[in-house]
C-alpha cells in the first residue's frame, strides 16, 4: 500500500485527537515500519489494518467504523491533491463510474506499483441508481465505503448507500441518488 494512504491517515488521527494519540497508536501496533512513512514509499497493507485495530482498541471505536471514516477523510484529500481528476465529473455517481477506467489508471501512471482495487460498474435504468462491485485481496470495503461516501459529500449529492456481501469476497454496493 502506498505511503500516501499512511500518511493521510496519520494526518487524520493528529487533526482529531492530537499527535499524542498518533504516538500511542504507532507504539502500540508495534509494525514494522515503525510509524515512519513517505508519501511514495510502499509498505505491507497490514499495517493499516494494524493501525486501526490499535486505534480501535484506545479509543472504543469499532475498526470497521474508523476505517469509514478514514475512507471518507481520504476522499477529500486525493481530491484536492489531484483537482484535474475532478475536472469534468458532472456528479458522484459520474465520478464513481469513472474510478476504474479513468482515476485509477491515471493513478496507476504516477505509482506503478499501487494495489488497486477492481470495480465493476452498472448504471440501472432510470440513471439515478449505480451498482458497484468492489473486488481487492486487500478487503478494504470498509474504507472503500467510506471512499464512496467522501465522493458523495464532495458532490453535495444525497444518497443513501447499501452494501451486500457477494460470492468471492466481492461487495456489492448500491448507490441511490434522489
Ligand atoms: C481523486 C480520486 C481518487 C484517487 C486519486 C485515488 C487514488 C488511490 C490511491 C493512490 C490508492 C492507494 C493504492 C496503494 O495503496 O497502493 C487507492 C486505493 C484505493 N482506492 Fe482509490 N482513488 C480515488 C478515488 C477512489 C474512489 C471514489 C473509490 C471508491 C469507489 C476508491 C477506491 C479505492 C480503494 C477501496 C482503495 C484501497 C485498495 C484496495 O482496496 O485494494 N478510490 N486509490
Amino acid at each position: 500500500m502506498k505511503g500516501v494512504v499512511f500518511v493521510e491517515f496519520l494526518k487524520m488521527v493528529e487533526a482529531e485527537h492530537g499527535l499524542d494519540m498518533v504516538d500511542d497508536i504507532i507504539e502500540q501496533a508495534d509494525v514494522p515500519s515503525g510509524g515512519a512513512y513517505t508519501a511514495v514509499g510502499t509498505y505491507d497493507h497490514k499495517e493499516m489494518v494494524d493501525l486501526v485495530v490499535s486505534m480501535s482498541k484506545i479509543t472504543g471505536v469499532p475498526t470497521g467504523e474508523l476505517l469509514s471514516a478514514f475512507g471518507s477523510y481520504l476522499f477529500s484529500s486525493l481530491a484536492n491533491a489531484h483537482p484535474v481528476f475532478m475536472d469534468g465529473a458532472r456528479d458522484a455517481l459520474d465520478f464513481l463510474e469513472k474510478v476504474e477506467t479513468y482515476i485509477h489508471v491515471e493513478v496507476r501512471k504516477l505509482y506503478p506499483d499501487a494495489e488497486l482495487p477492481t470495480f465493476e460498474c452498472e448504471r440501472q435504468p432510470g440513471g439515478k441508481v449505480l451498482h458497484m462491485i468492489y473486488s481487492s485481496s486487500r478487503h478494504l470495503e470498509d474504507v472503500c465505503d467510506g471512499l464512496i461516501q467522501g465522493c458523495l459529500k464532495w458532490f453535495h449529492s444525497d444518497a443513501e448507500v447499501e452494501r451486500q456481501p457477494l460470492e468471492g469476497g466481492r461487495e456489492l454496493f448500491i448507490i441511490k441518488t434522489s
